[in-house]
Formats: structure tokens, C-alpha cells, sequence
């Protein structure tokens, strides 16, 4: 089936492009249809004699795409860049529904015709994603469409470990060594980061690569130093990095306020900042939408409440097409003064979900809780016994709605089609709700995926330690530990440390007096800490642990390690001696201890 949109050829039974994302339901795009831009067919293609019979075209907007000339030929003149082989990063950025995602995926329809290849790395705001979570996307959906014989030639040496991250790569090449384990967990992340990048370049090579990577603002630390890496490295390839984030949510404190400013200094990225359409835009946005000629009114009342945000745009149109306030072509069609258009997209997005079923709003807010992606299965296990039954005729009302969709190439999983409309269901329910949910959610991942728990530890963290309160504690610190654990097997060195400090701050919220289990945490962090880089802060956990626990020796040795990164010789000194005196008495031989004894003795 050709996208309309890109004219990428998908599988028959493909729900989304894979190339650009866009739905592939319509009748129209079964056909095959050769490739057209959208926005030639937005402004060229003249109405079909059906178009001015139609009712409100409500569902229109997503076949358009009007205004951004300026950004477009910014984002096409970085790609003639990349293509002739000089790679870079390019950064697009706004506030929430202000058209990032859908730019990016105009420029990925723009980058296919132009010979690329894309692929689509997606950060997801529920804490939860595993580890690299964006890049495991683009790889896996790049090793999806390869055989084994080319994953070969393209990733060479470097699949051992970028298997690690990506198992998939295992299963294409089940006879793959294991990667070699090193001890340095700086060059243990150096070879993966290297590794992921001498493969896309490679990679590149045969057909330029567009890697869009959605929402950073919602990256794992580890994920945004990944990209970081890659951005220095690929000066002379034919990649292209596109990246979205909406900038009202990087604050100071951000890690992505650390990687802009890092690449900025070195002048590594170019951004480009998204505003509101102009009131022209959103009356030529109407007019495709609403059908015939806008009155003055309606694009002004529209484009002053919604200051041109296309999201809060075409929500409003939806709105009042379903409240009955647009009738195409009728000549009772109401002035814009009197249309009644919602203060603020939250009301408007309110307005919306009124008009559903009251099943299909409860299932709603259950679905809101597991987060903006979703599976069937794992709604079905949550909600009530009665809504159970109607699931799927709630599923249908909503869909229809445009309040959810299938997610592309993934059977039985659905997505809210706008963020915002997650987080306005989320934020509406009350705190004991809440946690309530968040416990069933989690109660309900534990037994659909006890058979392989590993993938989903992350994301039962979250579940049960939002329950907290109202749920099982042991279990929202054991979870903690665990996924810190695997966290650190897969070098994301940060979110091993957010980990283990959510489990060290259950335990002390819980007052649970297991201090061999603090002391083991606190190691925990502060060799996460101290991979980090954080050897300050390193130092701090492992004196913690050792005030309980005087006699550990991998926690001295942290310690002296950690004291000794951050330039404080006196005090890794004493750790130093304190190991030598401990090895005495216990009469051990270690490599450690050589080591110890060089460095004291040392002038
Ligand atoms: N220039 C445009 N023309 C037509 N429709 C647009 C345009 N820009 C965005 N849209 C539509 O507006 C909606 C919101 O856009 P989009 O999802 O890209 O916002 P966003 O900036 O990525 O928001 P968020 O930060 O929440 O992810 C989408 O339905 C998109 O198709
Ligand atoms: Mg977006």
C-alpha cells in the first residue's frame, strides 16, 4: 500500500506509513497512488466535485499542512547537506502541539522522495522507556528491514555490543559472540557509543539516513549523551539528525538544557524555533478544513484563541463540528462571534471527550494512566469487569472520535493521538485515583509479562511507585533496585543512579529499617554515580553507606576511587590506607590492593 503522503510502499496491512507515520485508513490511499508532497496537494490539487458535498471535513486537517515555507526551506536546505555528505543536527522546537513532530514528518515525506532513508526514534513522557529508548527504535526498525547477511556487513564488529541495547540484533544474528566485557565503565560506554555510531555512518553510505528523534525532551540522560556523541562524529556522513523538544519544558535543571548548550558551544546543532501561524495560515487552514469560504469572524475568533497553534486549531474545528456550530456550504452557517470556542485547549479538549460515551471517557482515564501508548491486552486487564466487555466498541467510538489510534506496525497497540489529550484525561482524575490505577496497571503488567519481565522493569517501577501510597511499597523499591540494576548492565549509567534513589527514598518513606539493604543501595548509587561522572557526588553515597557499614571493602574502595576522580588525594588516601589495614586484617589478595598500595606510597 503507497503512502499518500510520501509514497513509501508499505506492507499491505499497514495501519501507518513507516516511513512518515501518517495513517494509511483512508480508501484513497489503498490505491496506488504515485508519491505527492502534501503540501502541493494542499495548495494545487483542486477540490474533487465530493469535497464541496462533504460534510464538514473535520477529519481533513491531517492531509494538510499549510504556512512553515521558511522552516521547510531551512530543513531542506540542512538535508541537500547531509545528502552530499555533510551531516548534522537540526533541532525544532516550540511549544506543545505548536507543529513540531508534524514538520519533522513533512520534512521525513520531503527526505524519501530525496532518496533517504528514515527512521523514527519516539520519547515517550511516562517514565518507563527503557534505556536509550529512541535509539532502540531507530535501530530495531532499521535491523527490521534487513537481512541477516547485511545487518552483517553493515554493523561488523560493532553488533556484538550493539545487541546489548538492541536485542533484536540478536535474534537477526543468533550466532553473535558476546561482546567483551569491560571494567572501565567510561570505555564500556565509549565502545557502545562508537559502535552505534561507526554503524550508522557505515550504514549511511549505501543510502543517506534521516534519524528523527521525537520529543527529547522526555530522553533518558543516556540517550541525549548517545546523540551528543554521534552529532560530533557525523560532520562528514550523509546523516541527518532531526530532533524535536518543546522548549517551555527545558528548564536549567534539564539534561537536555546540558546537551543544547554543549552542542551549541561547539556549534553543533541549529534550531529552529516553531511559532503560531499567522491568521492568514489558520484561515487558509479553515478553509481546507471547514470547506468554502471562512467567514472573517470565524478566522478571527480561531485564530485569536488559539493564537495560530495548529493542535488547539484543529481541535476547535473538530469541536464545533461535532457540536454542530460548522455546516459546510450551509448559508446558516453561524457568525464567528457566536460560535461558542473554548478559552484553552485543555476546555476545548474537555468539550471533546464530553461528547463520548461515559464508558468510553472511564476507559479513557484508564488508558490515560498506562500512558500515551498503550496495549489491549494490558487495558483489558485493568479496567473493570463490565467495561471489559464494551472495550471494544469503546475502542471503535474513540477512534472514530480521533481520540486514539493504532500505532503503526504494532498489532493490538493504541496511542492517544495527542499528547495533550492524554495529559488532560490524566490531570483530571483526583490523587487517590490515581495511585489506585497506577496499582492495577502495574499489578496488571506483573502477570502479563512474568514470562519476560526484564523489558518491562522500568516501567513497573513507575507504576508501583506512583501507587506508593495505596499500594505495595516492598514492591515499589524492589522494582526500583531491579531496574537500576539492569539499567547498569545496559551502561545508562543515570538512570541506574534515578533508580536506585527512588528505591533509597521508598525505603526511608517507608521507614523500613533494613540498613544492609540501605548500605547495598547507597554502593548501588554511588557506583552508578561514579560511572556517571558524578564523582562528587559518588563520594557522598558511598560515606553514607559506609557510616552504617564501616567494613565494606567494595564500598572503600569506591570511596578512594571516587575521592581520587575528583582530585582529593588526601582523602583518597585515607580510603586508600583503610583498605590496605582491612585486606591486612582479613589477610585477602586483590588486584585492588596493588593498586592501594601504589597510590600511598606514592609522594
Ligand atoms: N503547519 C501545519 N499545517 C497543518 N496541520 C498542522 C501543522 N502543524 C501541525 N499540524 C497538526 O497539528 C497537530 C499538532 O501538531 P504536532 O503533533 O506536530 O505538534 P507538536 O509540536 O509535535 O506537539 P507536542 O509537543 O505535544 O508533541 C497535528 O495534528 C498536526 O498534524
Ligand atoms: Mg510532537
Amino acid at each position: 500500500m503507497y503512502c499518500r503522503r510520501c509514497g513509501r510502499a508499505n506492507r499491505a496491512d499497514a495501519a501507518f506509513c513507516d516511513a512518515c507515520g501518517t495513517r494509511l485508513g483512508e480508501s484513497a490511499d489503498r490505491a496506488l497512488v504515485p508519491p505527492v508532497h502534501s503540501d502541493t496537494a494542499a495548495h494545487s490539487t483542486p477540490p474533487s466535485p465530493q469535497d464541496h458535498l462533504a460534510a464538514p471535513r473535520h477529519h481533513l486537517p491531517e492531509a494538510v499542512f499549510v504556512g512553515r515555507q521558511r522552516e521547510m526551506a531551512s530543513l531542506h536546505a540542512a538535508l541537500a547537506e547531509a545528502l552530499s555528505g555533510r551531516g548534522r543536527l537540526v533541532m525544532l522546537a516550540g511549544e506543545p502541539g505548536i507543529g513540531k513532530t508534524r514538520t519533522a514528518q513533512e520534512l521525513s515525506v520531503y527526505a524519501t522522495q530525496r532518496g533517504a532513508q528514515v527512521f523514527w526514534g519516539r520519547c515517550y513522557e511516562n517514565p518507563g522507556a527503557p534505556p536509550y529508548w529512541p535509539w532502540v527504535q531507530i535501530i530495531r526498525s532499521y535491523v527490521r528491514e534487513r537481512d541477516a547477511e547485511q545487518i552483517r556487513a553493515e554493523m561488523g564488529g560493532a553488533a556484538a555490543d550493539i545487541a546489548e541495547i538492541v536485542p533484536d540484533v540478536r535474534h537477526a544474528l543468533p550466532d553473535l559472540p558476546s561482546a567483551p566485557s569491560l571494567t572501565d565503565p567510561e570505555q564500556a560506554r565509549f565502545r557502545l557509543f562508537d559502535s552505534v555510531t561507526t554503524f550508522l555512518i557505515n550504514a549511511a553510505r549505501g543510502q543517506p539516513l534521516v534519524l528523527a528523534l521525537d520529543n527529547l525532551h522526555w530522553a533518558d540522560r543516556a540517550s541525549l549523551l548517545l546523540l551528543e556523541f554521534l552529532t560530533r562524529e557525523i560532520g562528514a556522513s550523509r546523516i541527518l539528525l532531526l530532533g524535536t523538544y518543546r522548549d517551555i519544558e527545558v528548564s536549567r535543571q534539564h539534561p537536555l538544557f546540558e546537551t543544547l548548550g554543549e552542542l551549541s558551544r561547539d556549534r553543533l546543532q541549529y534550531r529552529i524555533a516553531l511559532r503560531g501561524l499567522d491568521r492568514e495560515e489558520v484561515g487558509h487552514f479553515l478553509d481546507l478544513a471547514v470547506g468554502g469560504q471562512p467567514t472573517e469572524e470565524l478566522v478571527e475568533s480561531v485564530h485569536q484563541r488559539t493564537e495560530g497553534n495548529p493542535f488547539f486549531v484543529i481541535e476547535v474545528v473538530r469541536l464545533l463540528a461535532q457540536e454542530g456550530q460548522l455546516a459546510s456550504g450551509s448559508a446558516h452557517r453561524p457568525r464567528g462571534s457566536a460560535m461558542k470556542i473554548p478559552e484553552g485547549v485543555r476546555e476545548v479538549i474537555g468539550r471533546r471527550l464530553n461528547r463520548l460515551s461515559p464508558a468510553c471517557n472511564q476507559i479513557l482515564s484508564v488508558a490515560s494512566v498506562i500512558g500515551r501508548e498503550f496495549g489491549l491486552e494490558e487495558l483489558r486487564c485493568t479496567v473493570d469487569a463490565f467495561l471489559a466487555e464494551s472495550l471494544l466498541d469503546s475502542l471503535e467510538e474513540t477512534l472514530a472520535a480521533h481520540i486514539l489510534e493504532e500505532v503503526p506496525q504494532a498489532e493490538g497497540r493504541f496511542q492517544f493521538t495527542h499528547v495533550l489529550i492524554r495529559e488532560t484525561l490524566y490531570d483530571e482524575l483526583t490523587a487517590p485515583r490515581r495511585a489506585q490505577l497506577h496499582r492495577r496497571i502495574g499489578e496488571a503488567l506483573e502477570t502479563l509479562y512474568s514470562a519476560d519481565i526484564g523489558p518491562h522493569l522500568a516501567r513497573l517501577t513507575h507504576h508501583f511507585g506512583e501507587a506508593f501510597q495505596a499500594g505495595d511499597r516492598a514492591k515499589a523499591v524492589e522494582y526500583a533496585e531491579r531496574a537500576g540494576a539492569r539499567a547498569d548492565v545496559l551502561l545508562a549509567y543515570e538512570e541506574a543512579a534515578h533508580y536506585y534513589q527512588m528505591a533509597l527514598d521508598g525505603l526511608e518513606r517507608e521507614m523500613m529499617l533494613d540498613q544492609r539493604r540501605r548500605c547495598r543501595l547507597l554502593l548501588a548509587l554511588g557506583e552508578a554515580r561514579r560511572k556517571a561522572g558524578d564523582f562528587a557526588q559518588a563520594l557522598v553515597e558511598f560515606e553514607r553507606s559506609l557510616q552504617r557499614d564501616p567494613n565494606r571493602f567494595r564500598t572503600i574502595y569506591g570511596a578512594a576511587q571516587a575521592a581520587e576522580a575528583s582530585n582529593n588525594r588526601k582523602v583518597a588516601s585515607e580510603y586508600y590506607g583503610k583498605l590496605l589495614a582491612l585486606a591486612a586484617n582479613r589477610d585477602t589478595e586483590r588486584p585492588e590492593l596493588a593498586y592501594a598500595k601504589v597510590f600511598v606510597e606514592r609522594p
